[in-house]
């Protein structure tokens, strides 16, 4: 049966890059008779100037109906103005929230051909493979009560909320757990037990969980602690869980550890495995419209999209394999691009991967 995918290519340099990840999906289409129909709607910035709303009821509809999304990537200066409730950003977190997407993947991996890349020593970063596994639904980026309100006073007051239900931190430990017995064992679970109530209760749960996986080491971190050793250290991590606002935090940290946050792509997965896909990399705004961006993270999302919701990880491990040729082949985006080296554009990226993967169907 054909697998029903929702291209979402939102702002800035989204419908760029997306479009290069749209021809690999083309290209398994014709090359290897991957079954799939393709749907395009709004999202973000875009979708509010033109329907007045970030997150369109008609987008809602096709995300609910399609196997999977693809999203490149949302907001720009332009709307920063918007008031809150209409900004790009919510049209993200609206799917996020109307799919329950809880459990986000943000690997970040250190290819062998960038090491030079990351700002750390090569020895620090080497081999890199760690995955953060962070909670998307839930935590202070939903918590209510939340808003700005004015006081007997006449002063302004800011509020957000950070609440968890046991469940819910159940659920995601629960994710970490099955995909460190699939990869190095560890779970580091990071919180902030020493202040915060919220994420006491959390390292509670974590470990309560964790006596179900005898074979997975639990160790706990305040977060703090998590960012200093993601930069000594990093290599010390194999999956790390945390709440939605910490792990919005780390995996920024953790990209960047890889040299370019324009080769990490991301899954965000629903209690079916039903997911959205994105490259961790935002918009852009100033570079959009160049061609220069790198369509590699979109590229690998779409790997991620057919291992995790589609069940066809062999083209999965297809698509990796392309991208790694093509940075043998010594093509590089300008984010990534080093001494002897070739600089290419976002299409001409896309191309490279796409005559790679064509050359492997022989
Ligand atoms: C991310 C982004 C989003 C977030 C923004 C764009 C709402 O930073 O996916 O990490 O904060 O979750
Ligand atoms: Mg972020």
């Amino acid at each position: 049966m054909s697998k029903q995918i929702l291209i979402l290519p939102g702002d800035g340099i989204g419908p760029e890059i997306v479009a290069e990840a749209v021809k690999v999906l083309m290209c398994l289409r014709a090359e290897y008779g991957l079954h799939l129909d393709i749907y395009e709607a709004l999202v973000g910035g875009s979708a509010y100037d033109e329907h007045g709303h970030p997150l369109p009821e008609e987008t809602l509809r096709l995300a609910h109906d399609c196997d999977a999304v693809l999203l490149g990537a949302v907001g720009g200066p332009q709307w920063e103005p918007l008031h809150i409730s209409v900004r790009p950003e919510k049209g993200l977190l609206g799917l996020r929230s109307e799919l329950g997407l809880f459990a986000n993947l943000r690997p970040a991996i250190l290819y062998p051909q960038l090491a030079a890349a990351s700002t750390l020593k090569p020895e620090v970063v080497a081999g890199l493979d760690l995955l953060i596994v962070r909670e998307l639904t839930g935590g202070i980026y939903f918590g209510r009560p939340r808003g700005v309100e004015t006081l007997a006073s006449g002063e302004r007051q800011g509020i957000n909320t950070l609440v968890y239900t046991e469940s819910e931190i159940e659920r995601i430990c629960r994710v970490a757990f099955d995909l460190a017995g699939k990869r190095g064992n560890r779970v580091c679970s990071v919180d902030k037990a020493n202040v915060l109530e919220c994420t006491e209760l959390w390292r509670e749960v974590a470990t309560r969980v964790g006596t179900d996986y005898p074979d997975v080491e639990l160790s706990h971190m305040y977060v703090d602690n998590a960012a200093m050793q993601l930069v000594r250290a990093p290599k010390q991590f194999d999956v790390v869980v945390t709440t939605n606002m910490f792990g919005d935090i780390l995996s920024d940290c953790a990209a960047q550890l890889t040299g370019s946050i324009g080769m990490l792509p991301s899954a965000s997965l629903n209690a079916e495995e039903k997911g959205m896909y994105e490259p961790i990399h935002g918009s852009a705004p100033d570079i959009a419209g160049k061609g220069v961006a790198n369509p590699l993270a979109t590229i690998l999302s779409v790997a991620m999209m057919l291992r995790y919701s589609l069940d066809e990880p062999t083209h999965a491990e297809r698509i990796e394999r392309a991208v790694s040729d093509v940075l043998d082949q010594g093509l590089r985006t300008a984010d990534i691009a080093a001494a002897g080296t070739q600089t290419v554009g976002t299409a001409q990226m896309g191309d490279a991967v796409v005559s790679a993967l064509r050359a492997s169907a022989g």
